[in-house]
């Protein structure tokens, strides 16, 4: 036996019984003739005492950072005491020492304020993952996957494994795809999601499934996305929408109690989606504070000033208690909205003074009676600060959702330990893709419209205005989990493909699989899935799911540890009948 405790476990309780500890050397200190080993393991960190008896076996064996060694001694009271970390009460008093394995001086310090920058960490992953703070990442994780399994089980979810070597799912990104040695020029496609296939389980009659489960994306990365990720799948029969979001919300109210102790006593609120574009300007409202957008189309159009004459939108959102912002605290916000991230041209105020007099950066053409309309419109308060972007439609009210979470973010009202989740429901059926000149499915095709609009199908003008039972819950401004009702008629499935412009011919080859099974008497049924990467990391306080995935891709999609994606060589492409074009 190698230990008899961990390094996390010794209290006062212990003093005087002897123990075998195991683990690495976290620092050394020496004073004259006694030397204090802080030992540290996966469960914490004890400090050991190592007397003059043992120096001679130091000055031959000097102990460095991360050696591992065995220590055997007794647990003795502390005279300075530690109250910083659990186990400082106590130290051990060793009486024989042993190194197990030496180490090279680490490329990092293994602290929470480490040295060590992104790509080293990246680099040596498994140094960085004796860190504690990404310890305790790990360990969130880990406790919100037990708790969401146990609530799933108490229900009667079944966790049911799918494939990964596939045909492409069409959830919107690239597929990563493998090349098949037996059927040469073929390839599989990874799953973007088990979406066919969580379905396909609901036509053979397993009625609540789930699955914690990897995805894989060959899209643009972000703080919130990797290539490869996880979600919590899920998917029910014989349920309408209402029974997801309360099955779901349960689910997501006993996380919260279990990791954070934190009760939500009311039901979560709901916001359809076009009111989340009205006054939030996305579909992912971060709503632990208002400052909603106010169309200001009216009131701002017809005073003569032409860049809200000529606009398609003119919004604005009030800013409680910014009126004594300085000129260059508003010229900094102009260059803010005209970074070419926000991309617009300018950015108009209008002060609400103390005083209640109101005073703008568009003076020449707005009169103290215009100003009122604004200030009304947008019901400022002496002393509040009204900030008005204007021009095309969609990328106007996406700057100001931008600027609104600036400003939210500025004012500290986003703060990471208060939670406000929500759903957002009602989302368009279609969404147009510009760059292909067509209509696409808003989630995926398989995505049930509301039944009152399906007749509108037959007109593709009509197309924008179709609403699906299509649903995301959102938290604190990202998107935790989305899902739908399914399509489970063949006709109305046949019509959907029709709809995105996919021939018979297209949609049998594509889809035949799940054409065919829906005339095997397929169940009424809907899911949901959450991406547990970013539920994880926001119950951790942080928007980078990175920090809570033990071996993480970097921001172009590579894994430094490994050096992946990496070339193969000859003797693979010759047996899988690839050859490489040169970029
Ligand atoms: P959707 O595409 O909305 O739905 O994905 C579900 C959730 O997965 C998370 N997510 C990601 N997380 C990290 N990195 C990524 N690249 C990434 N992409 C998505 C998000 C998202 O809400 N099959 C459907 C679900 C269904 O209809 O039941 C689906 O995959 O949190």
């Amino acid at each position: 036996m190698y230990r008899s405790h961990t390094c996390g476990e010794l209290r006062m309780e212990h003093a005087g019984q002897p123990v075998t500890l195991a683990g690495w050397v976290q620092t050394v200190r020496k004073f004259g003739s006694i030397t204090f080993v802080d030992l540290r393991d996966r469960y914490g960190i004890t400090q050991l005492l190592l007397g003059e008896s043992l120096n001679a076996q130091l000055d031959q064996q000097p102990l460095g950072r991360e050696f591992v060694v065995q220590v055997k001694g007794t647990v003795t009271e502390r005279t300075a005491k530690n109250k910083n970390i659990p186990t400082g009460d106590i130290e051990i008093t060793v009486s024989e020492f042993s190194v197990l394995n030496g180490s090279k001086t680490p490329p990092f310090t293994i602290q929470d304020d480490t040295d060590g920058g992104d790509e080293l960490r990246m680099k040596y992953r498994y140094l960085d993952l004796r860190r504690n703070i990404v310890k305790q990442n790990l360990d969130l994780r880990y406790k919100v996957n037990r708790a969401v399994r146990n609530y799933l089980d108490s229900r009667n979810f079944m966790e049911i494994e799918t494939p990964y070597l596939i045909k492409s799912t069409p959830e919107g990104a690239r597929d990563f795809v493998v090349p098949s040695r037996m059927n040469p020029n073929q390839f599989y496609a990874l799953p973007q999601s088990p979406q066919t296939f969580k379905q396909l389980l609901m036509v053979s009659g397993y009625d609540r499934y789930y699955q914690i489960v990897k995805c894989f994306r060959d899209e643009d990365l972000r703080a919130d996305r990797q290539p490869e990720f996880t979600q919590i799948d899920c998917e029910m029969s014989f349920v309408d929408q209402e029974d997801v979001l309360n099955n779901f919300e349960d689910m997501t109210k006993h996380v919260f109690r279990e990791i954070k102790g934190i009760e939500f006593n009311e039901p979560f609120p709901r916001m359809t989606w076009d009111d989340a574009m009205k006054y939030y300007g996305n579909d992912k409202p971060d709503i632990r504070f208002e400052m909603k957008l106010v169309d200001l189309g009216e009131t701002g159009r017809g005073n003569g000033f032409k860049v809200f004459d000529d606009a398609e939108l003119v919004v604005g959102i009030n800013v409680t208690g910014c009126s004594e912002y300085t000129r260059k605290q508003t010229d900094e916000l102009t260059d803010w909205v005209k970074r070419p991230q926000i991309g617009m041209n300018g950015l108009v105020y209008v002060k609400h003074n103390a005083d209640g007099s109101l005073k703008s950066s568009v003076d020449k053409f707005f009169n103290e009676q215009a100003l009122k309309l604004i200030a009304d419109q947008c019901q400022s308060q002496p002393g509040d600060l009204i900030l008005i972007l204007a021009g095309k439609e969609e990328r106007t009210r996406k700057a100001m959702s931008e600027l609104r979470l600036e400003m939210g973010e500025r004012l500290g009202l986003r703060d990471k330990n208060v939670y406000k989740p929500l759903w957002v429901i009602d989302f368009p059926l279609f969404e147009y893709a510009e760059e292909e000149n067509r209509w696409v499915a808003r989630h995926h095709p398989f995505t049930a419209p509301k039944p009152e609009h399906i007749h509108l199908m037959d007109d593709l003008s009509q197309y924008a205005k179709i609403k699906a039972n299509a649903y995301d819950i959102v938290l604190n401004g990202t998107e935790i989990g989305g899902g739908s009702i399914r399509i489970f008629q063949r006709d109305l499935q046949e019509k959907m493909f029709s709809a995105l412009g996919m021939t018979k011919e297209e949609a049998d080859h594509k889809f035949g699989f799940l054409l065919g099974a829906f005339e095997y008497g397929a169940p009424p049924h809907g899911g949901i899935a959450f991406g547990f990467d970013r539920f994880c990391s926001l119950l951790g306080g942080s928007e980078t799911i990175r920090d809570f995935i033990a071996f993480p891709k970097n921001n172009s999609g590579r894994d430094v540890m490994l050096d992946a994606p990496a070339a193969i060589d000859q003797v693979q492409l010759d047996e899988l009948a690839l050859s490489l074009v040169k970029k």
